[in-house]
C-alpha cells in the first residue's frame, strides 16, 4: 500500500471512528425511545384486551359471589382457565379472599396480591406488570359490585407479556443497526461527492498553481473547478501573474532595463528608432502653454496638473506636434492662423496645434461631460457623476474635432498618435476608422473604477469601444488595466486575451498595460538655482512669515479628489494634540484654482478658506500663522523654492491616478532632507513605500503621521528619502514615454483596415 494511500485509509478510519462516536450514542438514544414508544402500545392493547375478557366474564362472577365460596368455586369452574398468553382469572372477595382461580395461576397469587388490594381500594380497576419466576406478567383486577353499588370482590385476568418485552427490544435492535447503517452509508456518499466535486478539483488547483509558479503549467486552469466565480478568478490571478512575471522579465532583459539613466537624448534617440520616420503627435484636452491677458497683454502661463508636467518634457525631447484646446484668452492673438505656434516661446523645440471649440462646446464637454462626469466617475471620492445628453452630443462633437486637427496635422505621412486621458476617449476609433495605419496609443492619466461603478455611465459601451480603436491602451496601474479588461469583459462582445493582457474587438487587437509615469529632474527646468534660488527663498519667508521652524508644505491643484479639508483638519489635530509644536511647525498650502466655472469647484475654495481660518484663529499668535494658504497659479520656480524650504511634503488624495507632486518633491531633495506622507489612494504610493503611508479619512492616524515626519531623525529622513529618490531617478518621465512609445511601436497592425486609404 502507498503511503499516500495509508494516510488516505488512515484519515478515513479516523473519521469512522469520529462519527461514530457521534452518531452511536445519538442512535441508541432514539432507538430507546422507540423502544418505550412501542412498549407502550402494546401495554394499550393489552390492557383493552384483558378489559375486554373481564367484562366477558364480569356477570358471571358477580353471580357466583352471592354463594358461599365452595359453591362459587363449582360455578365459575372451567370458565378461570387461560389459553395462549392469557394465563388465567382469578375471583376474589371484598375482604381479599380468593374465591376461585384458574390452574395456571396459583404460582403467581402472592404476586398480584398488591394489584387486588389496589383494585378494592380507591380505584375500581388497577393494572400491574409483575416479574416473577423468571417471566413477566400483566395483571388486570376489575371491582365486583351487586346492584346497590356496595363492594362484592374483584376478578383479575393474568397474561404472560414476557415475549412482548423481547419482541421491542428486537426491534430496538433492528431499529439501531439499520439507523447506523444508513447513516454511514450516507456520510459514505456525501464524502465521496465531496470528494469528487470539491476535493480533488481543488488538488488540481493547487498542482497547478504549483506548476504555474514553475513555468510549466498549461495555460488554461483545471477546468473541473466546482465554482465557475473561482474559476474566473483564477484566470485572472493566472494572467495578472503571468502579465508580472513578462514584464519583470522585459524589464531585466529589454531595451528600457539598464540601469543607466534615462535622459532627454537618450529618449530622442529610442523615439527616432520607434518612430521610423513618422511624425510624433501628442492630442490632449489641456496644452501645454497658455496665453492669458494680463492688463490687455498676452501673459504665459504653463497650467498645473500633472499631464502638463509629464508630456511637456517628452515632447521637449522629441519635436512632434502637441494638439490642444487653445483655452486662453490670448491664445488666438499668440498662434498663427491655423492656430500653430512653436513651443516653449523663445526655445521652440515643437510645435502646438491650438483647437478651437466654442463656448458652448466647452461647458458640454469640457465642464460636463469630462468634468461633471467622467472624473467623478473614475474618482472614488464620493462625488455623484452627473451625465447630460446634451453634454454626450458635443463630447462627440468635439472628439470629431480634435480628431480632424490631428489628421489635418498628419497630412498623408506616417504617424505615431499619443492620445492623452479622459476629455478624448472616442479619438482613438475616429483616427483608426481614418487612418488604420496610424499607430495609436492612449494614456489614461486617471484612475479606472471597477466594472460596478463605471456600469453607471450611460455611454459606457461607446467609451469602451472609442479607446479600444486604439493599438495601445496605458494605464499608471496594473490594478487599472485589471479593473478596464474586466469592464470590457462585462459590457463588450470583445475576445479577451487575459495572457497578453489583449482585447480583440472586431477584428482589432488593443494591448492594455501599465506605466507608472514619472517626472523629469528639476536641474531640467528652467528655474532658478544657486543665489538666485536662495534670494526667491528669503523673500518668500519674510513675505509669509516663515522665518522660524519647519514647513510643511501641500501642492494642489484646487480639487475635491486631494483631500485637501482631510489635510486642513489633521493638520489642526496635529496642533491640538502636540501643543509643543506650536509657532515651530507652519503648514503652506499652495493652491491652483481649477474649473472654477464649477460650482463645486467655487465651494471647495470658499471650505478651504474658512477652515483655514478657522484653525489659525484657534492657534495663531502674533508672529506665527499656522496655515497659509495661497490660492493663485504658482510656476515652477515658486513650486520648486517651496520644495526647498519644506521639511515635509503632505499629499492626501483620496484618490488620484499616480499623482506628481509627491514624485517632484523626492527629486527636489538632493540632499534627501524631506518626508513624504502620501495618502494609499494615490497611484505614487505603490512605487514610494518609503513614505509616511496614510489613510486621508483617518483623521488621528493622519496627525500621527504629521507628528512623525516633523520628529524623524535625520538618519531615517535621509535612508528613506535615498531609497525613494533612486526609484524616481531611475523611472523618470524619460523612462516612461520610452517604455509607452516601444512598446507601442512594436505592436502589430494586423487588422484589414489597416491599409492606408
Ligand atoms: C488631471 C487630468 C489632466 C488635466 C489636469 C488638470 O491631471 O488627468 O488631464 O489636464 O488634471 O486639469 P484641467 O481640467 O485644468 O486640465
Amino acid at each position: 500500500m502507498s503511503v499516500e494511500l495509508r494516510m488516505r485509509f488512515s484519515r478515513g478510519l479516523h473519521m469512522g471512528f469520529l462519527i461514530a462516536g457521534i452518531v452511536g450514542p445519538a442512535t441508541m438514544v432514539m432507538a430507546w425511545f422507540q423502544w418505550h414508544a412501542e412498549r407502550r402500545i402494546d401495554q394499550d392493547d393489552l390492557d383493552r384486551r384483558a378489559r375486554l375478557l373481564v367484562f366477558q366474564l364480569k356477570e358471571s362472577a358477580q353471580d357466583a359471589l352471592r354463594h358461599p365460596d365452595r359453591e362459587a368455586a363449582k360455578e365459575l369452574a372451567g370458565q378461570l382457565e387461560g389459553h395462549s398468553r392469557l394465563i388465567g382469572f382469578a375471583v376474589f372477595r371484598a375482604g381479599g379472599n380468593k374465591v376461585a382461580s384458574g390452574k395456571g395461576l396459583s404460582q403467581y397469587m402472592v404476586e398480584i396480591q398488591p394489584v387486588v388490594a389496589e383494585a378494592l381500594g380507591d380505584k375500581s380497576e388497577a393494572i400491574g406488570t409483575i416479574r416473577s419466576h423468571d417471566t413477566v406478567v400483566h395483571a388486570l383486577a376489575t371491582r365486583l359490585t351487586d346492584a346497590q353499588g356496595a363492594t362484592r370482590g374483584v376478578i383479575v385476568a393474568v397474561h404472560d407479556v414476557a415475549h412482548l418485552e423481547e419482541r421491542a427490544t428486537a426491534r430496538m435492535i433492528r431499529y439501531a443497526f439499520w439507523s447506523l447503517a444508513v447513516t454511514f452509508m450516507l456520510f459514505a456518499l456525501v464524502t465521496g461527492v465531496t470528494w469528487l466535486v470539491y476535493d480533488r478539483p481543488l488538488k488540481d488547483l493547487a498542482e497547478w498553481m504549483r506548476r504555474l509558479r514553475t513555468d510549466n503549467a498549461p495555460d488554461a486552469p483545471p477546468w473541473n473547478l466546482p465554482v465557475a466565480l473561482l474559476a474566473k478568478e483564477t484566470e485572472h490571478l493566472a494572467a495578472s501573474f503571468r502579465a508580472a512575471r513578462s514584464s519583470a522579465a522585459a524589464d531585466s532583459n529589454g531595451v528600457l532595463a539598464d540601469h543607466k539613466h534615462w535622459t532627454r537624448e537618450r529618449l530622442r534617440a529610442q523615439a527616432l528608432d520607434c518612430l521610423d520616420g513618422g511624425q510624433l503627435v501628442v492630442v490632449s484636452n489641456r496644452e501645454p502653454y497658455m496665453h492669458q491677458l494680463n492688463d490687455g497683454e498676452p501673459c504665459l502661463i504653463v497650467p498645473a496638473g500633472g499631464l502638463v508636467t509629464a508630456l511637456d518634457p517628452v515632447l521637449q525631447a522629441c519635436g512632434g506636434i502637441w494638439v490642444a484646446h487653445g483655452a486662453g484668452d490670448a491664445d488666438r492673438q499668440t498662434a498663427d492662423a491655423q492656430g500653430n505656434l512653436s513651443v516653449p516661446p523663445g526655445d521652440g523645440r515643437y510645435t502646438l496645434r491650438r483647437v478651437w471649440i466654442t463656448r458652448e462646446e466647452e461647458q458640454g464637454y469640457y465642464y460636463g461631460l469630462s468634468n461633471e462626469g467622467m472624473w467623478p466617475l473614475c474618482h472614488l471620492a464620493h462625488e455623484r457623476p452627473t451625465f447630460r445628453a446634451s453634454d454626450w452630443e458635443l463630447y462627440v462633437e468635439v472628439n470629431r474635432r480634435f480628431a480632424a486637427a490631428v489628421l489635418e496635422e498628419i497630412g498623408a505621412s506616417g504617424a505615431t498618435v499619443l492620445v492623452q486621458d479622459y476629455h478624448l476617449a472616442l479619438v482613438p476609433q475616429m483616427l483608426k476608422q481614418a487612418r488604420p495605419d496610424l499607430r495609436v496609443g492612449v494614456f489614461w492619466h486617471i484612475p479606472w473604477p471597477n466594472p460596478e461603478a463605471f456600469r453607471i455611465c450611460p455611454w459606457r459601451t461607446e467609451i469602451l469601444n472609442g479607446i479600444l480603436g486604439a493599438d495601445l491602451v496605458g494605464f499608471h496601474l496594473q490594478q487599472y488595466c485589471n479593473n478596464f479588461l474586466d469592464t470590457v469583459d462585462r459590457m463588450l462582445e470583445a475576445r479577451l486575451d487575459w495572457d497578453h493582457f489583449a482585447v480583440e474587438l472586431g477584428g482589432h487587437s488593443t494591448l492594455v498595460r501599465p506605466f507608472p509615469i514619472s517626472v523629469e529632474s528639476w536641474t531640467e527646468r528652467r528655474i532658478p538655482t544657486g543665489d538666485a534660488l536662495t534670494q526667491q527663498i528669503a523673500r518668500f519667508r519674510e513675505r509669509y512669515k516663515l522665518s522660524q521652524g519647519q514647513i510643511l508644505l501641500g501642492v494642489d491643484r484646487i480639487d475635491y479628489t486631494k483631500g485637501l479639508p482631510e489635510r486642513f483638519r489633521a493638520f489642526g489635530r496635529f496642533l491640538e494634540k502636540h501643543p509643543r509644536h506650536r509657532g515651530k511647525v507652519s503648514f503652506v498650502q499652495l493652491g491652483a484654482p481649477s474649473r472654477t466655472h464649477l460650482r463645486r469647484y467655487r465651494d471647495l475654495i470658499v471650505e478651504l478658506e474658512s477652515l483655514a481660518d478657522e484653525i489659525n484663529w484657534k492657534f495663531q499668535t502674533d508672529n506665527w500663522m499656522p496655515i497659509r494658504f495661497l490660492v493663485e497659479h504658482h510656476d515652477a520656480a515658486t513650486v520648486h523654492a517651496f520644495m526647498q524650504m519644506a521639511s515635509v511634503c503632505v499629499v492626501s488624495s483620496l484618490h488620484d491616478g499616480m499623482n506628481l507632486v509627491a514624485k517632484e518633491f523626492v527629486i527636489a531633495k538632493p540632499k534627501c532632507d524631506g518626508v513624504l506622507v502620501l495618502s494609499e489612494f494615490a497611484g505614487a504610493a505603490r512605487e514610494l513605500p518609503d513614505a509616511l503611508i496614510i489613510n486621508p479619512y483617518d483623521t488621528e492616524q493622519f496627525a500621527d503621521a504629521i507628528r512623525c515626519a516633523v520628529e524623524m531623525d535625520a538618519d531615517e529622513r535621509t535612508a528613506r528619502m535615498h531609497r525613494m529618490r533612486q526609484s524616481v531617478e531611475e523611472r523618470n518621465v524619460y523612462w516612461w514615454a520610452a517604455s509607452f512609445l516601444t512598446e507601442l511601436c512594436g505592436t502589430r497592425i494586423s487588422d484589414s483596415r489597416a491599409k492606408p486609404q
